[in-house]
């Protein structure tokens, strides 16, 4: 509790722009670097005066009977986010958030990604159940002009996924800059349900940014080498809060149910996420698509790389009412994300069933293997930086090496928050500092670790032996080493 607080007074402090964070109080080494504010110096537009863009929806360039084929260009683009300003961003189509690719459980999706940047390029489908040598291995990389094929069988449950980069070293820099976009797995199960789908299924991705006088989106990088600028190795927070790439943005609904696929995209900064007037959100998916059931809240805790599949009912709501989306854990501006203002009346067959999916529910006791990894605070090649076990990130040094099959408990310990990703194997979570978490049964792919924290979860090694690795989702950290190779055998 006691941290909690200081971690929030330290933000304000930075949010001043008055100190650089460093973490206080119980449990935590003095010094240990928190996500740092940059401040914009462009004109910032008044909140809610933007339209929600949709990403656009990518077209196969070829199907057949056994795949559906695009192709993806990695470029820069001039594009308009803040009004009057051009932005130089990098991104998948020119676009940012990239196209949204929209696949289906258990068919084959090839994407075609043509590198037309400057620098090296590699991409990982988050989320993704994928071969090794499809995952986006941080060395794996696609050289400029160069290009190759990710090659998909989605052999998995409808959800909510997204692709961005990951190249060694430099992905906070790289997806800071847009090279990040939504890939949406359906499938039978998903679609027999009453759910709000078509133009009530919208996706949200969810960011923050800032922006220099001319409109550029400078990150604070190290003058010489990967990772953030000393300061801010903690983590780049954005003073502006983009969803789907554009400031604090309005969207005109019908009074009708809405689904929301919520995607924290952004490289250091979590979210609470709360209706204003407040009424409380429907969750019905995690990361690893629906839950057994769905489950009402308060408000939404996203760190980064999280998803939330929420339902929103807006004919709680008078045609003409506004209500925010607001984000409980931002001062100021950065406490608002967004409006939706009702339009009209319309009507609605959609419905939440009480339950969903079935999810199984794996069994901790099943494991064949339980191990302790510690995410902290610790030296690495480059300097400062973030280690696990206390050992930088080494590409080709296994931390360690389940069965294919097996189960097995993960427990994961944090100075400061940390939230935890892991590729391949979509885990549950057991416990949090030795307490079941509440709520139904779900898959994830990430799980926060908030400060000084031991987090348990289970997880089952299926589908392909090979390398992969695991990491922290602050985008600083897992640039500055917070990164470990695992080999499923
Ligand atoms: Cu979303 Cu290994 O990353
Ligand atoms: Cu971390």
């Amino acid at each position: 509790m006691r941290v909690n607080l200081s971690r929030r007074r330290l933000f304000r402090l930075a949010g001043l722009g008055a100190v650089a964070a460093t973490a206080s109080g119980c449990g935590l080494l003095p010094g240990t670097p928190l996500p740092k504010l940059l401040t914009s110096a462009a004109p910032l537009p008044m909140p809610f005066t933007t339209d929600l863009p949709l990403p656009s929806v990518a077209r196969p360039t070829r199907t057949d009977s056994g795949a559906d084929y695009y192709d993806l260009v990695a470029r820069t683009a001039d594009v308009e986010i803040l009004p009057g300003l051009r932005t130089r961003i990098l991104g998948y189509g020119g676009t940012f958030p990239g196209p949204t690719i929209q696949a289906r459980s258990g068919r084959r999706t090839v994407v075609r990604l043509d590198n037309g940047l400057d620098v090296p390029t590699v991409m990982h489908l988050h989320g993704g159940h994928t071969p090794p040598e499809h995952d986006g291995y941080p060395t794996d990389l696609i050289q400029p002009r160069a290009k190759r094929d990710y090659d998909f069988p989605l052999s998995q449950r409808a959800a909510t996924l997204w692709y961005h980069d990951h190249r060694m070293d430099y992905t906070g820099p790289q997806v800071w800059q847009g090279l990040a976009g939504f890939f949406l797995v359906r499938d039978a199960e998903e679609e027999a349900l009453p759910l709000p789908s078509g133009e009530r299924d919208v996706p949200l991705l969810i960011c923050d940014r800032a922006f220099s006088a001319d409109g550029s989106m400078p990150y604070p990088g190290r003058p010489n080498g990967p990772g953030a600028a000393g300061e801010f190795m903690g983590g780049v927070l954005g003073d502006v809060i983009l969803v789907n790439g554009a400031p604090w943005p309005q969207l005109r609904v019908e009074r009708a149910r809405y689904r929301f696929r919520l995607l924290n995209g952004s490289n250091a900064r979590t979210y609470e996420l709360a209706l204003a007037p407040g009424r409380p959100i429907t969750q019905i998916g995690s990361d690893g698509g629906l839950l057994a059931a769905p489950v009402r809240l308060e408000k939404v805790r996203l760190a980064p790389g999280e998803r939330a599949d929420v339902v929103v009912d807006f004919s709680a709501y008078p045609v003409g009412g506004q209500v925010e989306l607001r984000n409980l854990l931002g001062e100021g501006p950065q406490a608002q994300v967004m409006r939706f203002v009702v339009d009209r009346a319309a009507k609605d067959d959609s419905a939440v069933p009480a339950t969903l999916s079935r999810v199984e529910v794996l069994d901790p006791a099943a494991a064949k293997a339980t191990r302790d990894f510690q995410f902290s605070s610790g030296s690495t090649h480059h300097g400062d930086g973030w280690v696990i076990n206390g050992e930088a990130y080494k590409p080709g040094r296994f931390v360690a090496r389940p069965k294919l099959g097996d189960v097995e408990v993960w427990r994961f310990t944090s100075d400061v928050a940390h939230p935890v990703h892991l590729h391949l194997a979509h885990f549950q979570v057991v416990s949090i500092d030795g307490e079941r978490p509440a709520g139904p049964p779900m898959w994830k792919d990430t799980v926060e670790l908030r400060d000084a924290q031991t987090v348990e979860i289970v997880t089952r090694f299926t589908g392909y032996r090979g390398k992969y690795v695991m990491h922290c989702h602050n985008l600083e950290h897992e640039d500055m080493a917070m990164m470990a190779d695992f080999e499923v055998i």
